[in-house]
């Protein structure tokens, strides 16, 4: 027996950072409720099922399944409650850690590569606005070039966007904002400035310099 520590564990929804009504009036405690409490501890609780017949799957307790469906459904779950997981820390309560502007290294690099933050929020808005259907925008580091790199990305099904050195996400599935603003998804991105936590986004840009 080697001395290294294995240990398979079941995954768990991860406290939220703030009360659920902490980022009224820009996203409602309802919506936080549904999507906090109903998605993302139903992509914790899928993960752990989608596991559990996987591992049935190898003690050949379950035949005739359809292994490339399940694969999928594992990839969807443990993607959306990794990314939601760094959704909510990049949110912050309005008045506090929500809103502003970016300070630290995240400033300094935001001004060198886009000459300032307004030239970067209008780039990093269009990103947003442009993503087809539901998914994610994501900001991440790319060390190799030393730049901030904006991304679309359609629904979760690559488990890779999780490993990205991710400083910023935004959620543009229908249940981030229908509750609230309907199909004006514009409206909800428009309003996410507001409760955007700089702060932990410069946080995550210092842990990969
Ligand atoms: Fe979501």
């Amino acid at each position: 027996m080697s001395s290294f520590k294995i240990e398979l564990k079941k995954y768990e929804l991860p406290p939220l950072p703030y009360k659920l009504n902490a980022l009224e009036p820009y996203i409602s405690e309802q919506i936080m409720d549904v999507h906090y409490n109903g998605h993302h501890k139903g992509y914790v609780n899928g993960a752990n099922a989608t596991i559990e017949k996987v591992e049935k799957i190898i003690k050949g307790e379950v035949t005739g399944y359809d292994l490339q469906g399940v694969v999928r459904n594992l990839t969807f779950n443990i993607n959306g409650h990794k990314l939601h997981t760094i959704f909510w820390n990049n949110m912050g309560p309005v008045g506090s850690k929500g809103g502003g502007t970016p300070g630290g290294a995240l400033a300094d690099l935001i001004n060198k590569q886009y000459g300032s933050f307004e030239k970067f929020k209008t780039i990093w808005a269009e990103t947003m606005k442009s993503l087809p259907g539901a998914g994610w925008t994501v900001l991440y580091y790319d060390k190799e070039s030393g730049r901030l790199v904006p991304i679309t990305v359609e629904n979760h099904f690559m488990n890779h966007i999780v490993e990205l050195p991710v400083i910023l996400i935004v959620d543009e599935f229908e249940h981030a904002y229908y509750l609230q603003y309907k199909n004006n998804r514009n409206a909800y991105l428009d309003a996410w400035w507001n409760v955007v936590n700089w702060e932990e986004a410069d946080r995550r840009l210092q842990k990969y310099l």
